[in-house]
């Protein structure tokens, strides 16, 4: 039932709100006296202990699920301490790449039953690592074949492109950063602005969707465009994978997500006064340098595109040369969640602008059960 709206897509952007709030309802706990402010993970309690015993985390994902692991990264190591590692799973497969018993191998899965996932769980199983899962789906074969796992609860996703799931499972991998340094008391202060930052996010996911008429602006200006760069870095290194591949899945636009400290390792050649490139230099511990780069992107004369923070316009873009998208601040660890909503909107109206399929992008499936 896509109630008001016209497109599944669409709808499932929109209720994020929503959908964070029943993602976190029960696990996030606030009050009492002595421990104040703490999560609680059903599924994982019996098992925190082996997972801060493990010698390292993989994350093993395909597509935006891959995506949402990578945004979580960061603060996962930080409150763990442990190495955190990538793998797309098909690339694991491929590599047969070496996991080990001392291992957590966390796969990431909307729908749970993703082939590539799946035998990659299977083939971390066989090499003894400690199985967690992370998905939406009550009962699918990764949820039945991991050890441990939590479920996103971010309720049933219909259309092809990944959204509101993408917003859901980085904050369920932030709470598990925050149930695995809980033991930390160093990290006390920063994992209670984190929980206050969860507690107020929803409210801030409606903030932003409020950009709604602004990403269809964009999306009539950028309508015609055969290609769109998307730069990040940090927290939100991940945006940019995800926006550009929202791009490019619905709206059949050519687009690339790019690790901002890479520009002058290729990229910085394709810049020029017409392709346009998104930079998103929202405020955390990298803004300066993302600042650089616009500066440097704005001297080969780039058609700039900056998402910044609310107050931020004059500080990333001096003469007001480039268009800004102006989103409001959460603690860093959770702007990935906010910063993904304008690439969300502006990629379903790109598509609904140019003509094209929103729920069911030519080619794909919803669940990719063949490998
Ligand atoms: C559970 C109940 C929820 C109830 C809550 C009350 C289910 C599905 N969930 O939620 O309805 O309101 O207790 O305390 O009945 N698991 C995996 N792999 C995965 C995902 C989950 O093995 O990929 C396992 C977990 O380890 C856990 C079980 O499935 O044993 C349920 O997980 P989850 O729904 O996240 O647990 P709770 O949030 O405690
Ligand atoms: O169900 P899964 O999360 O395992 O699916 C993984 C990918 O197939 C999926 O995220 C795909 O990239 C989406 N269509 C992206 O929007």
């Amino acid at each position: 039932n896509k109630g008001n709206y016209e497109h599944y897509m669409q709808k499932e952007i929109h209720e994020q709100p929503e959908s964070l709030t029943t993602t976190m309802r029960g696990r996030l706990i606030r009050g009492g006296s002595s421990k104040s402010k703490t999560v609680l993970l059903g599924g994982l309690k019996d098992h925190l202990k082996t997972i801060r015993r493990s010698r390292r985390i993989v994350f093993i994902g395909c597509g935006t699920s891959y995506n949402a692991a990578l945004a979580a990264r960061p603060i996962l190591e930080e409150l763990s301490g442990i190495p955190v590692t990538m793998e797309v799973a098909s690339d694991l497969l491929d590599r047969q790449g070496p996991i080990y018993r001392e291992d957590t191998a966390v796969f990431v899965s909307q729908s749970g039953e993703t082939a590539d996932t799946l035998h990659a769980l299977e083939y971390a199983l066989e090499n003894g690592a400690l199985c967690v899962g992370i998905t939406n789906t009550v009962g699918s074969a990764i949820a039945r074949n991991t050890h441990c796992g939590v479920h996103i609860n971010a309720g049933c996703e219909i259309g092809v492109a990944s959204t509101k799931a993408y917003t859901s499972q980085i904050v369920v991998m932030a709470m598990l950063a925050l149930a695995i340094g809980d033991d930390t008391s160093s990290s006390l202060g920063r994992r209670e602005s984190i929980i206050d930052g969860l507690f107020d996010l929803p409210n801030k996911v409606r903030e932003v969707l409020k950009l709604d008429q602004e990403m269809k602006d964009l999306a009539k200006l950028l309508i015609a465009e055969q290609s769109l760069l998307v730069f990040g870095r940090g927290y939100n290194y991940a945006t940019a994978l995800e926006g550009a591949l929202k791009v490019k899945e619905v709206a059949l636009m050519h687009s690339e997500g790019i690790i901002a400290g890479e520009m002058k390792h290729g990229p910085l050649a394709l810049v020029d006064e017409n392709l346009p490139i998104v930079v998103i230099a929202t405020h955390d511990a990298c803004f300066s340098k993302q600042q650089s780069v616009i500066q440097q992107l704005h001297a080969r004369k780039g058609r700039l595109i900056v998402m910044c923070s609310k107050g931020d316009s004059a500080a990333v873009c001096p003469g007001g040369s480039c268009r800004v998208i102006e989103v409001p601040q959460v603690e860093d660890c959770l702007q990935p969640v906010i910063n993904v909503v304008p690439l969300q909107l502006l990629a379903y109206h790109l598509t609904v602008l140019r003509g094209y399929n929103v729920d069911q992008p030519r080619n794909l499936a919803k669940s990719v059960t063949t490998q």
